[in-house]
């Protein structure tokens, strides 16, 4: 067959794991040809790609970004989309698309499924809100760094006696924010799923304070909502897909806590440093799993459908089900979270 690969939106450490495992193994065990379009969606569109081979996906497992390149293109948005979609897989002899992103990403592929392109998706974003797969690849990456940001955070914050609040990502969920704040020791991590308690957040600090820890750590997921403020975005801007652009509530919490408790408060944003660098070895080897599970799916035609985790297995589920809801922390994380914080 000929298949053709796409990355779209947020890249994610472990796409090009997913590309590797994908091409070596329809070439070594199908005699598949391969073709990577790039730019995500954007690249289908203005026929832009790249020819596939063991040679030129050589080591590209180890590495982050994609060498694939991404946007955030809605095809569903442009008018005549669908149509030139079709006339570029055509013109290039494709009998497979695989899609690699998140939920928007997938809301096209899942789209052009319906409207006989023969495609599947790989699940991808370091949010880890997919819902339907227990993990997407790229998670483990973006927490480990912003643990070691915790970690480094940490001990400046105690010479200086001061607070640091460390934004994260997480648009819809929390779980990088969950994840780096029970791995890093925060005081208080604060997640999008429950609207921000200032006073609560407060008590914990001084908690610290009145038993002779002079400092604390706070963790908030960029996509917390502040009472009688909202969500804080960094600009004015949307993206295609009509999504704001978060960035910047770890300054204006850090400045209501100062306010509130009279301690030194300072703010770092981590942003996109949680997106680059090489993936971890779980993320390598969860990506490989995808990629190889994918070009299965292929070949078995299963159109329409996206590979998942479920427990220790990789199975597959129709698009539609892990795209009409985020994958938010539950009630266990919230106990975990609830149950390590001092009791205030
Ligand atoms: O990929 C998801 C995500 O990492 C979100 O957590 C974040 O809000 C967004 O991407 C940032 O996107 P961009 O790179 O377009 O600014």
């Amino acid at each position: 067959m000929r298949v053709a690969l796409l990355t779209g939106g947020g890249d994610c450490p472990g796409l090009n794991a997913v590309i590797y495992a994908a091409v070596r193994k329809g070439i070594n065990h199908y005699g598949d040809e391969f073709i990577g379009f790039l730019n995500g969606w954007r690249g289908v569109l203005d026929n832009d790609f790249i020819p596939l081979t063991l040679e030129s996906t050589d080591g590209i497992q180890l590495t982050g970004g994609t060498i694939l390149h991404s946007s955030r293109t809605n095809v569903k948005k442009i008018p005549g989309g669908i149509d030139k979609v079709r006339e570029v897989l055509k013109i290039n002899k494709v009998d497979a698309l695989i899609a690699l992103g998140g939920d928007d990403t997938q809301s096209v592929t899942e789209f052009l499924s319906e409207n006989g392109v023969p495609s599947v998706g790989v699940p991808k974003t370091i949010d880890n809100d997919l819902s339907g797969t227990d993990a997407t690849f790229g998670y483990d990456t973006a927490m480990s760094i912003a643990t070691e940001a915790v970690d480094r955070v940490r001990t400046t914050a105690d010479s200086h006696n001061r607070v640091i609040v460390v934004e994260v990502m997480g648009r819809d969920a929390g779980w990088i924010a969950f994840g780096a704040g029970v791995a890093g020791g925060a005081d208080v991590i604060l997640v999008p799923e429950k609207e921000i308690d200032i006073d609560h957040t407060c008590a914990l600090l001084k908690h610290n304070y009145d038993r002779g820890k002079r400092y604390g750590i706070v963790v908030v997921a960029e996509g917390c909502h502040l009472p009688e403020v909202g969500q804080v975005t960094g600009s004015a801007q949307v993206d295609s897909f009509g999504h704001a652009r978060l960035s910047g509530i770890s300054e204006a919490l850090a400045e209501l806590i100062e306010k509130k408790t009279g301690f030194e408060t300072r703010s770092v944003n981590l942003g996109h440093t949680q997106r680059g660098g090489v993936p971890t070895a779980y993320d390598r080897v969860l990506g490989q799993r995808y990629g190889l599970y994918a070009i299965d799916m292929v070949h078995e035609k299963k159109w329409g459908r996206i590979a998942v985790l479920r427990g220790t297995d990789i199975t597959d589920i129709p698009i539609k089900e892990s795209i009409t809801t985020s994958r938010r922390l539950d009630q266990r994380f919230f106990d975990v979270i609830a149950d390590l914080e001092a009791k205030v």
